[in-house]
């Protein structure tokens, strides 16, 4: 069955816009909030199938979206490729680093095991896949080369990227190998997860904003490309979905325009105009976004006209679909997600 997702991913017209959200299970729900308690660690609850399966179904029964997303972390590729990750309260996640660049030529042989820390991913979607309505896509999900290299590299990717940068002039052997290595184990974690029933994947570069101009070939767009040519060439048919936040719309479009099969949508930021995105990248590619999440931290009137909006500009592009601009954050009052879900639904 074509759902209305991979309708809107091949830019067919759609009845309405899908629309799903990112982060969408996550702390801002009362019921993860207790499944969470009942996993132990954040990364217990990644490993633990069953309840992994069930957090990422709760926002699907309570809103009815288009489509679920498997419930993991981007950092369990560093962990499979044997670093300690760490997910601390109050702090966000902590990565054990790459010391030498000697370090990074280590890497490339433990791809053959990763399936060893990643196959509790793969039963995890066997398992939403059997709960999960046909006419629902379900998004297997991985980081981008440049984004968990980033994790494996700065204290606070949040906040500074220079070390990685500084990597990247000083040992390029080294840097180049890391994007490579990163983007071949990222692409078979996706292959897998085609085939374990993700029907369309995407990709985080959460950080791809953070690149110099000179950087942005070898660590933004060509690992992202390598890993759509590698996963394209098993899974013609599986859309990938490529969001690389903050990249201004020179960059987006350099991007759609020299998209043409290799990905099919991208996934826009709340930065972008989305009006100015319709003109510039329409017919190229699908486009995804972009209501800011903090708008879901007003009232739910707001949240109707902001949606409504987006819709009214964004519903004139065969190929949209509707969520914010990044992940959802955890204070938001459920009444504004729900605000947000009938703005799109009854549209
Ligand atoms: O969308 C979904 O519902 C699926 C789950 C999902 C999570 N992380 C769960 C999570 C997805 C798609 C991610 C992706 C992810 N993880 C990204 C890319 C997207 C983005 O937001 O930019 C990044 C950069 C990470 C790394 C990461 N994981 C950070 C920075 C943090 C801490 C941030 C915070 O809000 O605390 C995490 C932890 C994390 N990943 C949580 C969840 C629900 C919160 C942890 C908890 O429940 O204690």
């Amino acid at each position: 069955m074509t759902t209305l997702f991979q309708k809107a991913l091949k830019q067919e017209q759609t009845e309405r816009p899908p629309l799903w959200i990112m982060r969408q299970a996550g702390r801002y729900l009362p019921e993860y909030l207790e499944t969470r308690k009942e996993a132990g660690s954040f990364l217990d609850l990644c490993y633990n199938s069953d309840l992994a399966c069930e957090v990422t179904m709760q926002p699907i029964r309570r809103f009815n979206l288009d489509a679920a997303i498997m419930f993991s972390d981007i950092l369990v590729i560093p962990h499979a490729l044997g670093y300690d990750v760490q997910f601390v309260a109050g702090e966000g996640p902590v990565v054990e680093k790459l010391k030498t660049p000697e370090d990074v030529f280590n890497l490339r042989e433990k791809i053959a095991d990763q399936d060893n820390v990643l196959s509790p991913m793969y039963k995890t979607l066997s398992k939403i896949r059997e709960k999960l309505d046909t006419s629902k896509s379900l998004i297997g999900f991985c980081g981008a080369p440049w984004t968990v290299g980033l994790y494996m590299l700065d204290d606070k990717p949040s906040k500074d990227s220079s070390r990685a940068r500084t990597w990247a002039y000083k040992h390029p052997k080294a840097f180049l190998e890391l994007m490579d290595v990163l983007a071949e184990s990222s692409a078979a974690y996706l292959i897998k997860q085609i085939e374990s029933g993700a029907d369309v994947v995407q990709i985080f570069d959460s950080w791809a904003g953070s690149v110099p101009p000179d950087l942005f070939e070898a660590a933004v767009k060509q690992p992202l490309f390598k890993m759509c040519r590698i996963i394209k060439e098993k899974h013609p048919n599986t859309p990938i979905i490529l969001f690389p936040r903050c990249v201004n719309m020179n960059k987006l479009e350099e991007m759609a325009n020299e998209a043409k099969g290799l990905f099919d949508a991208l996934g826009l930021d709340f930065t972008v105009d989305l009006e100015e995105a319709h003109k510039r990248l329409q017919g190229k590619v699908a486009i995804q976004g972009n209501l800011d999440p903090a708008l879901l931290l007003t009232t739910p009137k707001k949240v109707e006209n902001e949606a409504q909006k987006m819709l009214d500009i964004a519903a004139k592009m065969p190929g949209y679909i509707a969520n914010l601009g990044h992940g959802i954050t955890p204070q938001t009052p459920i009444e504004n997600v729900e605000a947000l879900v009938q703005t799109v639904q009854k549209y």
